[in-house]
């Protein structure tokens, strides 16, 4: 798949088929997440990969609100950044990778809020991460039970100024 048509295609999906995903094209997905930019080099980042069922239950409760469905995918990524001053955009471009090798290989994913949430500390007690790292996403994946085609209500027309700031 070329990138364009990646970008094109990705969107969250939330219903996943009870089918495993293989090890092999977890470590693939985690690896283009690894080949994200990061501010001053620093690649900050730590992948935690969930694929027990019981600790995927676990983290559909504690984040129920956001992402209930974290119980019904084959794996969830955690991903976690050291605290550094950009370990926000560094973990979201590392975050984006995830989604787009994903959705490459047919896989559904979505991003699921971890920075900033209430439940970010039970997560993290609950995968064992030390004090110092940031939950930045959990990142559900599974193959997906049905098409979704992606909806943007705003054009290429409407968010494009050319020189200036231009309405
Ligand atoms: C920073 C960020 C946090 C998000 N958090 C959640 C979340 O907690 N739960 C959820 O179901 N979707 C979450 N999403 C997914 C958005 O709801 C989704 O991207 C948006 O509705 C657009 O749909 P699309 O991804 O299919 O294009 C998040 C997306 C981003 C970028």
């Amino acid at each position: 798949m070329e990138t364009f048509e990646a970008i094109s295609k990705r969107v969250s999906v939330r219903e996943y088929e009870p089918r495993a995903v293989p090890k092999a094209l977890i470590e693939t997905i985690v690896d283009a997440a690894r080949r994200a930019p990061t501010a001053r080099a620093i690649e900050p980042w730590e992948f935690i990969v969930i694929t027990e069922k019981d600790v995927l239950q676990k983290l559909g409760s504690i984040a129920a609100n956001n992402g209930s469905f974290i119980k019904e995918a084959a794996a969830c990524i955690a991903l976690y950044c050291r605290d550094t001053k950009y370990y926000l955009e560094d973990g979201s471009a590392a975050t984006e990778n995830i989604l787009l090798e994903a959705t490459n290989n047919g896989l559904g994913s979505c991003w699921v809020a971890g920075d900033k949430k209430p439940y970010a500390e039970e997560v993290s007690q609950l995968l064992g991460v030390p004090a110092g790292f940031k939950l930045v996403s959990l990142i559900p994946l599974g193959w997906p039970k049905k098409e979704v085609g992606q909806k943007k209500s705003r054009k290429l027309e409407d968010v494009i100024h050319w020189e200036r700031f231009q309405k």
